[in-house]
């Protein structure tokens, strides 16, 4: 599939993309770094991406990668979020708080900070918000357990955990869903933006985050080996049986449910304040924008699982597979 003419043509903006999409803010030590690294075509931001270490990044996100790495003190009882972008990781982050803070928060709690704050203000991203304003954003003086989210691969995030035994859960959801639904976002930023553009893009590789091999494959291979450190969640598991995983969640993270809270409905109750019904219903997801610069209610759409196949020809979908089949299969 040729490149349509979309991604050459200057894109229109319908609302501002996000900080860590920009080029503005980077330090003499990343400009050098990102002189020297492969370049993409503009992506549908009209930005080029950089290949770092394996990964595509805006350069405020390489800079904010880089302070992470030089600052980021990790605790023992830190937690970690990892996905690429539209894997369910609202849902992942909802989820994590909802459990790891059920003592002090009862999930049917009228005042739960769920009710009047986006996950993503809760449970903040490390490299698209944390690390891109501040090299030092002061995450020492927050209580323990810190819970934080990332999209970049494993070993990245491994280097700056320096060997700390924290918990990383990661969640995989099927690339054809995570692609179109990546699409709506994306059109919610720039209009015309073509499905066609967003799959050439995932099969070369080079997108924001990309490609998918670097990632999914880090998480799912450390998961194999250390599965003390890192839990590989499936979003379509997630859907079809969210009480048994949420009560794997709860394990993992050493905080599992007691006979008497099964008993008395909370996994249910955990499950119902995180839903995308109920999530997205709230005044505070509905209007105001995130700590990372993205209107709140973009987050929520659809959910579930095979809406691809509302979008995608029989022919996207076949070449999809194909590259999916390759990528995944030829490293695994
Ligand atoms: P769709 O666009 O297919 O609807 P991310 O959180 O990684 O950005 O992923 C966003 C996707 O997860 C969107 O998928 C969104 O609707 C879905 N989602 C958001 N919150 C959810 C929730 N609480 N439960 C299930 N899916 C959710």
């Amino acid at each position: 599939m040729e490149a349509s003419q979309n991604l050459k043509t200057p894109p229109k903006f319908i609302n501002t993309p996000a900080n860590f999409m920009k080029d503005d803010d980077v330090s003499e030590e990343c400009k050098n770094l990102i002189s020297s690294l492969p370049t993409s075509e503009n992506d549908f931001t009209g930005k080029k991406l950089y290949n770092y270490q394996g990964s595509w990044y805006y350069p405020n996100t390489i800079q904010a990668i880089l302070n992470f790495q030089k600052h980021f003190r990790p605790r023992d009882s830190d937690i970690i979020l990892a996905s690429l972008p539209k894997s369910g990781t609202t849902w992942l982050k909802a989820l994590v708080f909802a459990v790891v803070h059920r003592n002090k928060y009862a999930p049917n709690l009228v005042s739960h900070p769920l009710l009047s704050n986006n996950p993503h203000n809760l449970v903040r991203f490390l490299e698209v918000d944390l690390y891109v304003k501040n090299q030092c954003p002061g995450l020492e003086e927050l209580p323990s357990p810190r819970i934080f989210a990332t999209h970049v691969p494993f070993q990245k995030l491994h280097e700056s955990l320096r060997d700390s035994p924290c918990k990383v859960v990661y969640v995989c959801r099927n690339i054809k869903d995570a692609l179109v639904s990546r699409w709506h976002f994306r059109s919610k930023i720039v209009s015309n933006y073509l499905l066609e553009d967003m799959i050439n893009e995932y099969i070369k590789g080079a997108y924001f985050f990309g490609p998918i091999e670097e990632q999914i494959l880090s998480y799912w291979k450390e998961s194999l080996v250390n599965s003390n450190l890192v839990l590989f969640m499936r979003y379509e598991e997630m859907i079809e049986k969210p009480v048994a995983q949420v009560m794997r969640l709860a394990d993992f993270l050493g905080c599992s449910f007691s006979e008497e809270e099964k008993q008395s409905g909370m996994v249910e109750k955990i499950l119902e304040l995180c839903s995308l019904g109920n999530l997205s219903n709230l005044e505070a997801n509905k209007i105001g924008t995130s700590t990372c610069g993205i209107a709140h209610h973009a987050f929520f759409r659809k959910g579930g699982v095979g809406d691809w196949k509302n979008h995608l020809t029989d022919e996207m979908a076949r070449k999809l597979d194909e590259m999916v089949e390759k990528k995944l299969k030829v490293q695994g």
